[in-house]
């Protein structure tokens, strides 16, 4: 038999043996072999952490190729210790890692630095997983690395709670984006709403004036009339009184006049019209005015336009207003261009050129009809412009503007559900453009 000489650490008592007379006689010991066993019990204690681990285990030799997993590592994936071992780690990828990543991973193990991250492996079912890594190197007595231990955790559920919630975000953003486009057109609605009240208000009050003031006008302007052919011949300054209240009257009768056209710019009475027809009947009627005043008229006609449905009296009205205000824009002569098109509105144009109360009214992609009308003329100062739309506001002798017309313009537009705008053209004058839906 052969004996094998070992140095192990020992746990012994020794007890003295005595005879009768109390001499010492012998020794008796008793010798247990404790270190074997701590380091036995330390090996099971180490094993059963690992099989009972809550995160998954895998170690493989130097070279990737898996020669253990724990249970935890069987449950999350599906394969068992017998049908990895040998295989390379490689069978776990799910093409979902960039390839960088498991470079960097390789580059740091097998320098024997420890590599934390996370990678989208494939179970044995070919479902995927996420996982958060810890990957670290075993080295031998001699410093060789050996073996990789890899401890993971399973964040599958972690990223799909991720992802749900990311979803979640985008939708509610959109959501939210949703209800403040509904909150804006609630917005417009109000104030079209409001402005609709305003306007209705302006109507009561102008049928009131029309009734109160525009018959007791009628009867003055008459008497005047008689009055003048009474004095003429026989008292000049009479008669020249007589003439400058004429002129005051007439001046009344108008604001009167643009009130109660204000107060009915809601009353549409709509039909289907031809837009052309419809200027070459505001031009025809204001064909001295234009000749006298030396302005040449060019029409630029769109080839073809779809018919709108307009209350065909207020929108001759409005062009007959606008006309009238770039004849007098342009006292010694120029030109004055009307141009039509129908286009689809792009999205700057949807975006910028719009008035704010009217932007929901028009989205980009939306067919309309717009019609210029350009002059030659003095234009508006710029600190005037804002100014124009307001009633009341002109810049005209006494007896030749009320100021009244532009704010019966783009109220009759707005009633239709179009934009007016007015600006100052680069090479002067200004240029009035409407758009209408079509
Ligand atoms: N084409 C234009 N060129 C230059 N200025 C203009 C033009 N159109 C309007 N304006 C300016 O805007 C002001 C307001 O125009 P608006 O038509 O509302 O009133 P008005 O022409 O003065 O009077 P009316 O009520 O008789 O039309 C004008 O007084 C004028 O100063
Ligand atoms: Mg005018």
């Amino acid at each position: 038999m052969k004996t094998e000489l070992r140095s192990e650490p020992l746990l012994t008592a020794k007890v003295p043996l005595r005879d009768d007379y109390a001499r010492i006689v012998g020794l008796l010991g008793m010798n247990r072999n404790t270190g074997r066993r701590r380091a036995d019990e330390q090996l099971l204690m180490l094993s059963r952490v690992v099989e009972q681990s809550a995160t998954m285990v895998l170690i493989s030799n130097s070279r990737g190729d898996i020669e253990y997993v724990n249970p935890k590592f069987t449950q999350v994936t599906g394969y068992t210790l017998e049908e990895l071992a040998g295989e390379n780690v490689r069978i776990l990828k799910s093409g979902h890692t960039p390839s960088e990543e498991y470079t960097e991973l390789w580059s740091a193990i097998s320098a024997g630095r420890e590599w934390r991250g996370q990678f989208c492996n494939k179970k044995k079912n070919g479902d995927l997983y996420w996982a958060t890594a810890i990957i670290s190197s075993i080295r031998n007595a001699e410093g060789v690395i050996t073996h990789y231990v890899s401890v993971q955790e399973d964040i599958t559920e972690r990223k799909q709670a991720e992802e749900q919630l990311r979803q979640l975000n985008v939708s509610l953003l959109r959501k939210q984006q949703e209800l403040l486009a509904a909150m804006e057109g609630l917005k417009t609605a109000q104030m079209q709403l409001i402005e609709a009240e305003k306007m209705k208000t302006i109507g009561c009050l102008a049928a009131g004036v029309a009734h109160e003031v525009k018959n007791p006008l009628g009867v003055i302007r008459l008497g005047l009339e008689y009055l003048s052919h009474q004095t003429r011949s026989k008292d000049p300054d009479t008669a020249q009184v007589v003439d400058d209240m004429s002129r005051a009257v007439a001046r009344a009768s108008s604001v009167v006049g643009e009130l109660l056209s204000l107060g009915k710019a809601q009353e549409l009475v709509m039909e289907t019209v031809d837009l052309h027809k419809l200027l070459d009947s505001s031009l025809a009627l204001l064909r001295v005015a234009l000749a006298t005043d030396h302005v040449k008229v060019v029409f630029e006609r769109a080839s073809s336009l779809p018919a709108l449905r307009l209350d065909a009296r207020k929108v001759e009205q409005v062009f007959i207003n606008l006309i009238i205000n770039a004849i007098h824009a342009m006292p010694d002569g120029g030109t004055l261009t009307v141009r039509t098109c129908a286009k689809q509105l792009d999205p700057t144009e949807a975006d910028t050129v719009l008035d704010p109360q009217m932007r929901s009214r028009f989205r980009s992609g939306d067919t309309v009809v717009v019609v210029e009308i350009d002059d030659t003329g003095t234009g508006i100062p710029e600190d005037k412009l804002p100014k124009v739309f307001e009633p009341f506001f002109t810049t005209k002798a006494e007896g030749k503007g009320t100021g009244l017309g532009l704010t019966v313009c783009k109220t009759i537009i707005g009633f239709h559900g179009g934009v007016l705008n007015l600006r100052n053209r680069p090479e002067g004058g200004v240029r009035v453009s409407i758009m209408f839906k079509a």
